[in-house]
């Protein structure tokens, strides 16, 4: 729901700035900043999630084990060929997912699951006795959009007129010299001593409140797969609009369609009847679907785009780098379709090198590996209020 999507993204924050200090021990000490720090939440002591992966991952895989253990638990991996469970209805002759779910949640406090088809999640969950959350399935990788959206908001300050209305500049290189900080004077009187301590700690405590963003035109140009999926069911709903294209043949499946229609999200495009841009109800965002990449990306301020070629689809690599040849992200497709001088760029990596080019993911306005790294802060959110707390929580 849209109140624990907001719950979480805050509570990233919140836990990120507890956790940062202690992920940088060199900054300890100062200011005696030592006898502040304070541990995240340590909600899954002497708890195991398992993490049940028929799929590689590098980003998944890291966020969870980490964010486990800085929770005070553990996270143990467990690889398809690792354990008895046969994921294709006993191939292989191995145990079916009914009876790994029991077992494994019978010593586990958590399953966090990445799968092939998405039933083999709703099945785990259906006969898992404790939570079950999706690490990606082919239709829906609903921990992605949670990383995408921390980043979009802690970028906020990106997102207002002045900022799109400029071309992002390259970061200078970082000087090499090394210059001391000069040391704040001390404060002199009663009242200043005051204002000096409750700026720090509250600062501290919070890392300060995670800004709020204005709605944003997000652009999302290629294959729809997971990753847009779950955009598709979050952002309107949080109130920006979306703009799609994907080539003849490579549209949203209908258990999407279906979800979305049903959440009251508009969605309009020449597969879905005529483009008459008419808001949503509720406040939400609308959605809108072409054909052309140039359209997508009109007034875009976010420009988002996934691999070609995902996870099982490796058979059809030739054929599907002949059907989304010109839906490559570049400066030159943005700017002709009219996208916001500032428009900025994500994608939830793996980069595959045809979807995007180099000089667009390696370029100022890319904010890709700062969603990376949010991967961590996020997933330990979901690990901390659903399984580390899920037994209070839970019912909210
Ligand atoms: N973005 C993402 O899910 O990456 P991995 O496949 O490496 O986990
Ligand atoms: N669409 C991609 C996302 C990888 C994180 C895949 O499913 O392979």
């Amino acid at each position: 729901s849209v109140p624990q999507i907001r719950r979480l993204i805050s509570h990233s924050h919140y836990q990120k700035h507890l956790a940062l200090p202690w992920l940088a021990p060199h900054e300890k000490g100062k200011n005696n900043a030592s006898r502040n720090l304070r541990l995240p939440s340590q909600s899954l002591f002497s708890k195991t999630v398992a993490m049940m992966f028929s799929k590689r991952s590098t980003r998944t895989r890291v966020a969870a084990e980490t964010s486990a253990a800085m929770l005070g638990g553990k996270a143990l991996f467990l690889g398809k060929d690792d354990i008895q469970i046969s994921w294709n209805k006993g191939e292989g002759g191995g145990e079916s997912v009914r009876d790994s779910a029991r077992v494994i949640g019978g010593m586990c406090q958590g399953i966090f699951a990445r799968v092939g088809g998405h039933h083999e999640v709703e099945e785990l969950a259906k006969y898992s006795p404790v939570p079950v959350i999706n690490a990606l399935s082919d239709l829906w990788h609903p921990t992605q959009v949670l990383a995408d959206l921390l980043t979009l908001h802690e970028h906020a300050h990106l997102f207002t007129p002045e900022s799109l209305a400029e071309k992002p500049m390259p970061t200078p290189e970082p000087v090499s010299e090394h210059k001391e900080k000069e040391p704040e004077p001390e404060p002199s009187t009663e009242s200043d001593k005051k204002t000096k301590y409750t700026k720090s700690k509250k600062a501290k405590k919070f890392g300060g409140p995670l800004p709020e963003l204005p709605s944003l035109t997000i652009a999302y140009v290629g294959d729809s797969a997971n990753i847009l999926h779950d955009m598709l069911v979050t952002y309107p709903r949080l109130g920006h609009n979306m703009r799609v294209a994907s080539p003849v043949g490579y549209g949203a499946p209908k258990p999407v369609v279906s979800k979305v229609r049903e959440l009251g999200i508009r969605l309009e495009g020449s597969t879905f009847g005529q483009i008459t841009e008419q808001k949503s109800e509720h406040g939400f965002g609308n959605i809108l679907w072409f054909e052309d990449p140039k359209d997508a990306v009109k007034s875009a301020d976010v420009v988002v785009t996934d691999t070609w070629i995902s996870m099982g689809q490796e058979s059809t690599k030739t054929q599907r780098l002949k059907d989304f040849t010109g839906y490559q992200v570049t400066e030159a497709m943005c700017e002709d379709g009219g996208a916001k001088a500032g428009w900025r760029f994500l994608h939830c990596l793996p980069r595959k090198g045809d979807e995007v080019d180099d000089e667009v993911f390696y370029g100022p306005r890319s904010l890709v590996f700062p969603v990376a790294d949010n991967r961590k802060w996020t997933t330990m959110a979901v690990f901390d209020l659903w399984i580390g707390r899920w037994d209070t929580s839970a019912e909210e």
